[in-house]
Order: structure tokens, then sequence, then C-alpha cells
């Protein structure tokens, strides 16, 4: 097995552990931050009356799916690394379809999508798989096709970080790690794929916490 598939092994075995606790823990998108909640609203707003469907990419129980689907009344698939997740997801989302799938090799035919979305999902990926994963998002959105990815970010100026967990969801073993890259590094990989993107959101940490979030807009010439 190579790095990367004993890794993404790793994530997944991670996720199907934790996700009957995520899925209780984890907000609905009508809990999100008021900018949050806009930069997503905009994103369904964009996506809204598309003919083609849209791609929720590691769409965990399908909250955000659910969500998206019901504000921009489009067809969306949900695709997450995790049986587990896809599992919860479809039982909480029978009208929506959920598959098992990994963003590095997506399950979808080229130029098959109007969106992609990436929801917390992407900083999950080593840095060297970017290009990967967004080589990806471009093969499958059709020409005009919209991304949307957020996520946690780095210091704008400094080299990034990387934070392996052992534990989370109340102790529950996983092993990954969460890569938190500047937001210009995101830009300029998302540049290399051949996206333009047209807008970048960085949040600072809310009083007494440390994350830094980001949430990027492209479009797919
Ligand atoms: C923090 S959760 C976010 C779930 C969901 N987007 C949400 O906002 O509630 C991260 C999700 O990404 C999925 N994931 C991680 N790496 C992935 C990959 N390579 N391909 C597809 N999904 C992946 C995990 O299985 C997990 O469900």
């Amino acid at each position: 097995m190579s790095d990367a598939s004993s890794y993404l092994a790793a994530v997944r075995g991670s996720y199907d552990t934790v996700a009957d606790a995520y899925a209780e823990v984890v907000p609905p998108p009508s809990a999100l931050d008021p900018l949050s909640r806009a930069m997503l609203g905009a994103f369904a707003e964009e996506m809204g009356g598309a003919q083609a469907p849209v791609a929720d990419v590691g769409c965990g129980p399908g909250k955000v799916a659910a969500y998206l689907a019901e504000r921009a009344g489009v067809d969306v698939v949900g695709i997450d690394l995790s049986p587990r997740m896809v599992t919860l997801a479809r039982r909480a989302h029978p009208e929506l379809a959920f598959v098992v799938g990994s963003m590095t090799a997506l399950p979808v035919l080229d130029a098959a999508l109007a969106g992609v979305l990436a929801y917390y999902s992407t900083h999950h990926m080593p840095p060297e798989l970017l290009p990967t994963v967004y080589a990806e998002f471009r093969r499958v959105l059709a020409p005009g096709g919209r991304l949307m990815i957020a996520g946690h970010v780095g210091e704008d100026d400094g080299e990034g970080e990387c934070r392996h967990r052992t534990e989370a969801y109340g102790g529950l073993p996983v092993s990954y790690d969460s890569h938190f890259l500047p937001p210009g590094r995101i830009v300029r990989l998302l540049e290399e794929a051949g996206f333009v993107v047209t807008a970048r959101l960085t949040q600072e940490p809310a009083p007494g916490q440390t994350r830094r979030y980001g949430t990027f807009l492209a479009v797919s010439p």
C-alpha cells in the first residue's frame, strides 16, 4: 500500500469510528455563524436551477448536502470516504443520493457536474495530494461549473501547520491529520489546477478560540 492509500484508509477508518457521534454533535448549516451561512447561501444561489447535479464531497452525515438541495432546488449527490457516514446520510436524507468515494479519484464522469462543494473535508488531505484533488474537481465540473471549498486555514504569511489527532468526538480513537494552509497557497493551487478564484473569505478565531476558517469560491472555465 502506498503512503497515500494507507493514509486514506486511516482517515476512512477514523470517520467510520466517529460517524455516529459526529452526526449527533455537528450543527446543521442553519446554526452556522452568519458569515459562513452567507457564503453557503451565495453558493446555493449560484447553483439555483442548475441542470446538472452538484456534488458535496466529504459530505459526512449529509446535513450540508440536504441544506444545499433545499436552498438551491438542485440534485445533490453526497460523496464520502467513510461508508458509515454514507449509511447515516442515506438514513437521514433518503431523498438524496450518497455514494462512497474519495476526492482523490471521484466516482463521477468527466464534466458531469454543475457544482462541487467541499465543506470542511479537504483540510484532511496532505498538501501534496491537493493538486490531484483540485484536478479531480476540475475534471468532474462542466465548463462554467462552480466550486466552493470551506475549511480550516493557517496564518496568511506562515508555512502552514499540520495537527495529528488520535482522539476525537468524546475520546474515540482516530488517526488523521488536519492541514492548516495559508489561504494564499490554497488560491495558488486552485489557479494551478486551472480554476478562476472569484472570492475568498478568511474568518479570524472567535473569542476564546484558535481556529481560522477560509472559504473559497471558484469557477472552472
Ligand atoms: C469534518 S467532516 C465534514 C463533514 C461534512 N462536510 C460536514 O460539514 O458536516 C470531514 C469529512 O470528510 C470526509 N473525507 C475525508 N477525506 C476524504 C476523501 N479523501 N474523500 C472523501 N471524503 C473524505 C470524512 O470521511 C468526513 O466525513
